[in-house]
């Protein structure tokens, strides 16, 4: 079956060998004109998708049922746009990916406010009371 946290794992990792390699690139050309597109690939591409990763491992109850895979689809799709749309402006083509990235921004907030809402539904804020697990315990003896 297919692991949303390792799945986001390994997308994040595809963004940090985009996002290095575009570094690379820009240090040796000297021409530092794509710096956003490289910023937005890294941190939004390569860390942001490392952290929900870490998220969805640490709790796996937050992974289960639709709205995690929704989270995961609108985080992509946005991602994906909004790093096409930057690199694409600042490549000097801004009439044609302004729509892309702002189309890409509206997406990211979106699956922002999701995985929110998935936080606070399913990630637990209060330490489960020792009351409440005894009786497991004895039963598990
Ligand atoms: C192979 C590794 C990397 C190389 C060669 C590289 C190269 C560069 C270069 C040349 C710039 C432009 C600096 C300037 O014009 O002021 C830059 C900026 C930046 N890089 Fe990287 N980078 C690398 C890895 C990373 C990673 C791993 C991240 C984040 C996880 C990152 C985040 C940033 C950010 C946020 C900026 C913009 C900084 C600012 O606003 O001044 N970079 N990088
Ligand atoms: C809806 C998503 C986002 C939008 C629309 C957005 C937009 C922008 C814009 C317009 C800039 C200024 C670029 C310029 O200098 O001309 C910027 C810079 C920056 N953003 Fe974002 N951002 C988004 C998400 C993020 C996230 C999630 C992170 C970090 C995890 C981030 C980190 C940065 C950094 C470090 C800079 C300064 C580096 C640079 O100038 O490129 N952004 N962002």
């Amino acid at each position: 079956m297919v692991r949303l946290d390792g799945l986001f794992l390994r997308v994040a990792v595809l963004y940090a060998l985009a996002g290095l390699g575009l570094g690379i690139a820009m240090a040796m050309a000297q021409d530092h004109s794509l710096m956003p597109a490289h910023a937005h690939i890294n941190l939004l591409g390569w860390a942001t998708m490392a952290l929900y990763a870490l998220v969805y491992r640490a709790w796996p109850e937050a992974a289960e049922g639709g709205a995690a895979w929704m989270h995961f689809w609108l985080a992509n799709i946005g991602a994906l746009a909004l790093v096409t749309g930057v690199s694409g402006i600042y490549a000097g083509y801004p009439e044609s990916f302004e729509g892309v990235a702002i189309v890409g921004s509206l997406l990211t907030l979106l699956a922002m406010l999701l995985f929110t809402a998935i936080v606070f539904r399913r990630v637990p804020a209060m330490r489960e009371s020792r009351r409440a697990r005894l009786p497991e315990t004895s039963a598990a003896r």
